[in-house]
């Protein structure tokens, strides 16, 4: 079934000048684009975003690192685009992901790992309607 999955290009990977590679790679992969820009998140936005792990050790760091720079966010489409896409970025830490795969060659550490994809249809809807309004989303 066709459907719909959320994804944030980090700012360790824009900053690295990453991002034209990565996309290529999600292309590569068969999904489609369906919306895309570049933002810088707000302090609230990122923690708003990530509010699901806001008990955990790391996320003032997470936060801080997610303000640090400009990100790439997408909505991406395709058969199973949702567990595809987790599959092309790899482990959370990239010192764990498979060889291919976006986080094994441009992560940085489990915090810095380059990108960020939705793990659930539910979770997708929410994401991807939090950066984006469905006008912004291409076909629709
Ligand atoms: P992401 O898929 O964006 O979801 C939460 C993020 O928290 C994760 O990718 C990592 O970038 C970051 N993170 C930092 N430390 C950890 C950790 N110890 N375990 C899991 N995620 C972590």
């Amino acid at each position: 079934t066709t459907e719909r999955t959320f994804s944030i290009i980090k700012p360790d990977a824009v900053a690295a000048k990453q991002t034209g590679a990565i996309i290529q790679m999600i292309l590569d992969a068969g999904l489609t684009v369906k919306a895309m820009k570049m933002i810088r998140l707000t302090r609230p936005q990122a923690e708003g975003f990530y509010a699901v792990h806001k008990e955990r050790p790391f996320f003032k760091d997470l936060v801080e690192y997610m303000i640090s720079g400009p990100v790439v966010v997408s909505c991406l489409e395709g058969d199973n685009a949702i567990i595809r896409y987790r599959e092309l970025m790899g482990a959370t830490d990239p010192a764990k992901a498979a060889e291919g795969t976006i986080r094994k060659k441009f992560g940085k550490s489990i915090e810095a790992n380059a990108c960020h994809g939705s793990d659930g249809p539910d979770t997708a809807k929410v994401e991807m309607s939090y950066f984006f309004s469905s006008l912004e989303i291409v076909g629709e």
